[in-house]
């Protein structure tokens, strides 16, 4: 019975007669309701489902009109298309169906298996790792920089798509603060971090190509890796770091972030640095360093990017926004190797990883203006304080169940299970007490070897902070 096959919500925004039309649609579409089938009449389709007959009418006229139906006065509109030849992607194929006909492209492909699941709610909710705190930043002084640049819009040349304003104050800013050495022309601003890894997977990965990266680490790097076709392993961790495993070939690109390693934190020694700067042969092994929350440091000076490191240019650093001002800003960059300069801007034109000219001239104000730098001092400040308020918590009220890996900086902490190995059990208990975390083991490559929980202290208030580990007690 069609009736059965439609779902209409009354709750829903779009009008009833929207929903009936859509769903036919789609069901035709793809093949449910076949060519030369005979739909119920308006009087019955209504009665089975409980609308008006106006409703009805409305949705066989529009398909009619699409040229799905041929309805003619007094009789049942009957269907005119063969979906199943059609377009798959309307609506509800099967599973089955649906992958035997979508002919994608191995990247597609092997992106869809490789994606990570995104268990988190829209509404963040403390402890989510991975983010700052939005209710601190400047956004007064963000919007005077938005209005200056979108007002002086018609007066600014067009192109290059990477600004020069903005590529001159990041060159001078990474240099200053990281030790980053680069030209401006090297610099690529990017829509985010992960943008940068996807276009540097698209220029040197041919399939089959040997690429390394942390375990446990930053699923979207090897995501992005993997899509492209690389075969990625996963290297294990220890006091100094990521390490490099003992007789393998050498690897065509080694993804790392040795600032603080995403998730535990660690920070990569300099004999560790010097290790892979060493074994990387120029031209065919090249290093990508991810310094996505490089900016936070609260112990010690900060240890330089490995880029500074690199006399012949095999290093790639990637850097973001989305920790340092808000994770909605959606800015990246990229210092790419001078030889690959030119190459990777015809990929970024190519691919259209290109950030809005309004947004890259209003961060350059923001940058020349002296604010990031102020805001970066100030977060800094409520960041550590935060980072020892949630340790001291934690230790204080769990240190029977977690023992706490302090991070000499960044956004988030670990804190490792002393009693068990379920900690996507324990993830799960607190996502429904209302504390967001992150299991570990669901960071891992292969087979998971570390257990517990990575948890966000930058975005949270210290009482937020202490409410939620309050109820994390109670989960334990
Ligand atoms: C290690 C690491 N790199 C990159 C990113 C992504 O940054 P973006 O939001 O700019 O893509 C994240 C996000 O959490 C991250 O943890």
């Amino acid at each position: 019975m069609i009736s059965a096959l439609i779902d209409l919500k009354r709750t829903d925004g779009e009008g009833l007669a929207v929903q009936l039309t859509s769903q036919l649609r789609s069901l035709i579409a793809t093949g449910r309701i076949g060519k030369g089938r005979a739909l119920p009449s308006s009087r019955r389709l209504a009665s089975d489902l409980g609308v008006s007959r106006n409703t009805v009418t409305y949705a066989f006229e529009q398909l009619a009109a699409e040229g799905y139906l041929e309805a003619s006065p007094g009789r049942r509109p009957v269907v005119t298309v063969d979906g199943g030849e059609s377009s798959e992607e309307a609506g509800a194929a099967t599973p089955r169906t649906r992958s035997a006909r979508l002919r994608l492209s191995p990247w597609a492909s092997k992106l869809k298996q490789t994606d990570w699941p995104m268990s988190y709610q829209a509404q963040l909710k403390p402890l989510r790792p991975g983010h700052g705190d939005a209710r601190e930043f400047p956004n007064e002084i963000w919007a005077r920089c938005l209005r200056r640049s979108a007002v002086s819009a018609a007066r600014r040349e067009l192109g290059p798509v990477n600004r020069i304003r903005l590529r001159e104050a990041l060159a001078h800013y990474l240099a200053a603060s990281r030790g980053v050495r680069a030209t401006a022309d090297q610099i690529m601003i990017l829509p985010s971090a992960q943008a940068a890894l996807t276009l540097i997977a698209a220029v040197l990965i041919t399939p089959g190509d040997e690429v390394w990266v942390e375990d446990p680490g930053y699923p979207g790097a090897a995501a992005a890796f993997r899509a492209s076709g690389a075969r990625v392993t996963g290297m294990r961790l220890d006091e100094q770091g990521m390490q490099r495993m003992p007789g393998l070939a050498a690897a065509k690109l080694i993804f790392m972030t040795p600032s603080h390693q995403h998730p535990t934190g660690r920070v990569m020694s300099l004999a560790r640095r010097t290790e892979f700067l060493r074994s990387s042969s120029p031209g065919k092994t090249w290093i990508v360093e991810d310094d996505y929350d490089g900016e936070f440091h609260y112990d010690s000076r900060p240890v330089p990017a490995l880029q500074g490191l690199d006399a012949h240019g095999r290093v790639f650093y990637v850097g973001t926004f989305s920790k340092a001002m808000t994770s909605d800003i959606r800015l990246g960059y990229l210092v790419v190797p001078p030889l690959l300069v030119s190459t990777l801007e015809i990929a970024q034109r190519h691919i259209g990883l290109i950030a809005s000219s309004h947004i890259q001239e209003a961060l350059a104000e923001f940058i020349a203006d002296g604010h990031f730098l102020a805001h970066l001092r100030r977060m800094r400040r409520l960041y550590h304080a935060r980072r020892d308020h949630l340790v001291e918590g934690l230790e204080r009220q769990l240190g029977e169940v977690l023992s706490v890996e302090v991070p000499s900086g960044g956004i988030q902490l670990v804190a490792r299970l002393k009693r068990s190995r379920a900690d996507q059990a324990a993830v799960k208990r607190l996502v429904e007490a209302g504390v967001e975390t992150r299991a570990l083991s669901s960071l891992a490559l292969g087979k998971p070897r570390d257990h517990g929980l990575l948890l966000g202290f930058a975005a949270w208030r210290e009482a937020e902070i202490s409410a939620a580990v309050r109820t994390m007690v109670s989960c334990f």
